[in-house]
């Protein structure tokens, strides 16, 4: 009995311990105000933070200025950035100095992003410059954020606005989780792609929910072990594998799962895009269920000809190999005709391909929504609205 009552009373003790070691860095006190410039603030309160094990940077409620700022690891320990307020960016390109990003968290191990707050980039007056979608080589604008080379780190309620470019922008992380951020930016903004995620393994996002002017989440190259749970998109165009195949050296993309998840007034649903004449690449172990389409351009897209606005040779086909992919329980509404379009590459003929269980009426006219099946023959199963693969090739 005395034994147990000082073992419950040493962890009450340990837990109390590590509870309060957990120092507060309120950039208040580092000189932040509200309405004010806190870009000294926050790389100050950051630096001290760093420094010590088990932190956290508290950014209360409140309206803030902040200027391009690295938030570089790694840190002493466990490191909390808590945003309550609202950060607002500078609206004009010029004062980035040709950074691709406005907020930039690098090379930090368990690291917390948390607190409710909201990254504004006032994209407004970079979006009428934006030629991304004329020309092929453009110039890349800032993203909101950008999560380099973290690991064992979680993103939670947070809000990210009218970015200039991709909101959130993932490189090169292990073992991220993302849950329940909120994304929005007008329809018509150009490459305002909620989650970017590149090079990465091991991410999860969670009830995530996105309204902008491109993917809603699109996963680029040499990622692996993607989940994504419940996520809400529109408007957008929906979430994308790819683009892969613009680049030579392209790693391959592998262990994709979106379960679940609202897809209203988008371009796409869920869709696997690749440009032709690419060099060799690999996208494999991807897996669409459980969703809902409502009023959405093109619901189900393998689309291995992607080329916007003639931007490429469409000449020679496509070379990376797409193969065990399923799309399964997918209903609700096409705003077109062709509700599922699955265009394989005659080089690299799609494989292991399953398509289950699909109920997608046409809202639009031309009647009968309509399944399009080029250099594919997927393994049909349970229900199929429209019939599989109508127009085959
Ligand atoms: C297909 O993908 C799933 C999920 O990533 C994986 O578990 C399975 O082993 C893959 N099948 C083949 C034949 O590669």
């Amino acid at each position: 009995m005395g034994e147990n009552l000082s073992i419950v009373t040493i962890s009450l003790l340990l837990l109390l311990a590590s509870t309060s070691a957990v120092q507060v860095f309120d950039i208040k006190s580092y000189g932040g105000q509200p309405n004010a410039d806190i870009t000294q603030a926050l790389t100050k309160a950051w630096t001290a933070a760093c420094a010590v094990a088990g932190s956290k940077v508290v950014i209360s409620a409140g309206t803030y200025k902040l200027g391009v700022v690295t938030l570089l690891g790694p840190c002493k320990g466990a490191i909390e950035f808590n945003l309550q307020g609202t950060l607002e960016a500078p609206s004009d390109v010029a004062s980035f100095k040709g950074k691709d990003f406005w907020v930039s968290f690098e090379r930090i191990d368990s690291l917390t992003v948390s607190g409710g707050g909201v990254f504004d980039g006032k994209g407004q007056m970079a979006w009428q410059k934006n030629n991304c979608n004329q020309n092929y080589n453009c110039k890349i604008l800032p993203s909101n954020i950008r999560f380099d080379f973290l690991t064992n780190s979680i993103v939670r309620d947070i809000q990210s606005k009218d970015s200039k470019f991709f909101h959130i922008n993932v490189l090169g992380c292990k073992s991220l989780q993302i849950q329940h951020v909120t994304i929005t930016a007008p329809g018509n903004s150009p490459n305002t792609d909620g989650i970017h995620i590149g090079r990465s393994s091991s991410i999860t996002i969670t009830d995530a929910n996105i309204g902008t002017g491109d993917d809603c989440i699109s996963i680029g190259d040499g990622t692996q072990d993607i989940t994504v749970n419940q996520v809400t998109c529109g408007p957008g165009h929906g979430i994308s594998v790819g683009s892969l195949g613009k680049y030579q050296n392209e790693q391959p993309v592998s262990g994709i799962k979106v379960i679940g998840g609202t897809f209203s007034n988008t371009e796409n649903g869920v869709r696997i895009k690749t440009w032709p004449a690419s060099p060799p690449g690999i996208a494999s172990d991807i897996h669409f269920e459980n969703l809902i389409m409502n009023n959405v351009d093109n619901p189900i897209l393998i689309d291995q000809g992607y080329c916007p606005n003639g931007q490429c040779s469409k000449k020679s086909p496509s070379k990376v190999k797409i193969s065990n992919v399923s799309f399964k329980n997918i209903r609700g509404t096409s705003s077109t005709k062709e509700a599922v379009k699955l265009i394989c590459s005659s080089s690299v003929p799609c494989q292991q391909v399953v398509v289950a269980d699909i109920d997608l009426v046409n809202k639009g006219s031309g009647g009968s929504a309509t399944s399009s099946c080029v250099n594919i023959k997927p393994t049909i199963l349970g229900k199929q609205n429209p019939p599989a693969c109508t127009t085959k090739q």
